[in-house]
């Protein structure tokens, strides 16, 4: 590797992986001396639209040091941590192709990084007087929610006497603050104030005590969660724990989605609502006009029932000859027509990741926003929905059959 030298102004020009190489050889030496204090990657020009920036931080977890990804979208921020090796590779990566600038702070310099077309630029200023933060700090903050001592958190059985999470609920509690790092922007593109949000099939309410927490508490915004569940005690005991924690917006409703009335919901969200279960939820969600429709899907039998009673396009045959594969193609065949679905009904609708499949292998989240205007032809998206139906020989999505009656 080429020596690095800076110019006489603080800018050089060089090999495009060297400064690249550079600029990473710094962040580790930093990560490694505990003088990091963040780097920032902008210039986002890669296939995710709403990606903004990335920031990278150290954090320190059980499982030892790590590079903490914050992904900045327009609307949410996701966090992923990954190991020094990982880290570096995916830095280089996007540097070298989907991230045009960074700029490393750390507690002695910072450095600016530029790629314009083939020109690179490095730049390095000194710094003083900064102290780097510690990585516990940065564990808590990467959080929303850091106080572990609430009666619902003990309620659900997340923390044990002494309000320390318990060993064994770390994951779980890790997922709920990952669900609530998600659905917080989310609620706070909501413009009634306060928002009812409509909570279909609700269990014990894990999603509902951890976002009405977050929203009343650090937030300070104003809202009102009700939980809908087919089975009574859990609705008791959601309601006794509302209760006990003074969530006076926070309530659950015993009884079938299908009979629940939403009118006036101005978000629907339904987590591993049984197979058609979402179905009715986003239903009750468009038949309200809710401003927002969340869900992630539970199983997908109904639709996997119809491919395997119907009649594929032959071409698929080798597609749909494993189990494991016909299950995955129901998945996506599932959930591509509620999104189509929820765009003919005049909702902007993405899906992604919702949390680590390493929690669940039911990690999508299709998220809708009605935003009331189709954003193309009516009749595109109507052939698409037939097509695909055809080609995986699909009677009817439950979904349609509920709008259309
Ligand atoms: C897999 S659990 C998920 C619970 C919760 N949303 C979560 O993510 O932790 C699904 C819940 O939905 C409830 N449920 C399923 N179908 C329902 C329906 N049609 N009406 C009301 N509740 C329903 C079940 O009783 C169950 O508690």
């Amino acid at each position: 590797m080429p020596e690095f030298q800076y110019d006489p102004e603080g800018l050089s020009v060089n090999t495009p992986p060297d400064r690249i190489a550079e600029l990473l050889d710094a962040t580790r030496e930093a990560f490694a001396g505990g003088s990091l204090i963040r780097l920032k990657l902008g210039g986002y020009h890669g296939a995710e639209p709403e990606l903004k920036a990335v920031e990278v931080k150290k954090i320190a977890t059980k499982a030892g040091e790590k590079y903490s990804f914050t992904y900045k979208y327009k609307t949410r921020d996701t966090i992923k941590n990954y190991a020094e090796d990982e880290a570096l590779a995916l830095l280089g990566d996007g540097l070298a192709t989907e991230f045009r600038s960074a700029q490393l702070a750390t507690t002695d310099f910072d450095m600016m990084y530029e790629r314009n077309g083939a020109k690179q630029r490095l730049k390095r200023a000194q710094a003083e007087g900064r102290e780097a933060p510690s990585t516990e700090h940065n564990r808590a903050k990467n959080r929303p929610l850091s106080e572990t001592g609430k009666p619902w958190l003990k309620a659900l059985g997340l923390s044990g006497k002494n309000g320390a999470i318990r060993h064994d609920a770390q994951d779980k509690f890790r997922q709920i603050n990952k669900m609530v790092e998600i659905f917080a922007p989310l609620v706070a593109s909501l413009k009634a104030e306060p928002p009812l949000i409509v909570d279909m099939g609700a269990g014990k309410g894990y999603l509902d005590f951890a976002l009405y927490d977050y929203l009343a508490t650090v937030v300070k915004r104003p809202v009102r969660i009700v939980g809908v569940e087919m089975r009574p005690q859990l609705v008791e005991d959601g309601n006794a724990t509302a209760k006990d924690s003074g969530f006076d917006g926070l309530s659950f409703e015993a009884g079938a989605i299908m009979d629940y009335d939403a009118s006036g919901a101005d978000a629907v969200i339904a987590l591993h609502a049984c197979d058609t279960a979402t179905d009715d939820a986003i239903y009750k969600g468009i038949s309200a006009g809710a401003a927002l429709i969340a869900v992630a899907p539970c199983c997908h039998k109904q639709i996997r029932r119809q491919m395997e009673a119907g009649r594929p396009d032959q071409t698929l045959e080798p597609l749909l000859r494993h189990g494991i594969f016909v299950e995955r193609q129901a998945e996506m065949v599932t959930d591509t027509l509620r999104a189509l679905l929820l765009e003919l009904n005049g909702y902007k609708t993405r899906v992604f990741e919702f949390v680590s499949d390493a929690h669940t292998p039911k990690n999508n989240l299709i998220v809708a926003e009605k935003d009331g205007r189709m954003g193309r032809d009516r009749d595109a998206v109507l052939s698409q929905i037939g097509a695909i139906k055809a080609t995986f020989g699909i009677g009817e999505h439950y979904l349609e059959s509920l709008i259309d009656r």
